[in-house]
């Protein structure tokens, strides 16, 4: 099912996702930094705000992981985010705010109040390819899971982009 965002997109007012896993290191920068380079390709930029964090506060003020920084850089996208923990305030700072498996989905759920207008979802609801609703955690894997996490973090990112372009309101 398409996604429906609950207001339209401009550039006075840009859609602001934040990708939240648990570290912040892996798998949200990648997505942080797979949809910015994006949509900077695609001249639409200026319509989005991104950002990541992590449910928990281990890796907080870090860099993103070596092994993730040079898998994205070998596909052109670099990972440039420091991880920071997810907190209740990002409620009020995000349109939308995509999790990526169901462990960091619960997480976000438990600070979500009941007035907030912020959707939060799924990362592979977007995966046109996905079987699994989890984003694997490749911290403890080796190369070829950052590679897995790529593709599936690529696919996803250009599902929501096609999702969320006929929201843009052109001046
Ligand atoms: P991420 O991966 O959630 O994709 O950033 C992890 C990084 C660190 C830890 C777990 C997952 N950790 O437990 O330190």
């Amino acid at each position: 099912m398409e996604f429906q965002p609950t207001r339209s997109i401009t550039k006075e007012n840009p859609y602001r996702i934040c990708f939240v896993c648990l570290g912040n290191i892996c798998r949200s920068p990648t997505a942080e930094g797979i949809f910015q380079h994006k949509v900077k390709e695609l001249g639409l930029g200026s319509y989005f705000y991104v950002d990541s964090a992590g449910t928990g506060a281990y890796h907080v003020g870090e860099k993103a992981n070596a092994t993730s920084r040079s898998v994205a850089e070998s596909h052109g996208v670099s990972l440039l985010s420091r991880a920071r923990q997810f907190d209740y305030d990002d409620f009020n700072e995000f349109d939308l705010i995509l999790a990526m498996d169901a462990s960091n989905y619960a997480n976000i759920m438990t600070l979500k109040s009941g007035t907030t207008t912020t959707q939060v979802d799924m990362m592979r609801r977007f995966d046109t390819e996905g079987t699994n609703e989890d984003v694997p955690d490749p911290y403890y894997g080796g190369l070829n899971g950052f590679e897995v996490v790529f593709s599936i973090l690529e696919r996803s990112s250009k599902e929501l982009i096609n999702q969320l372009t006929p929201h843009i309101l052109n001046e």
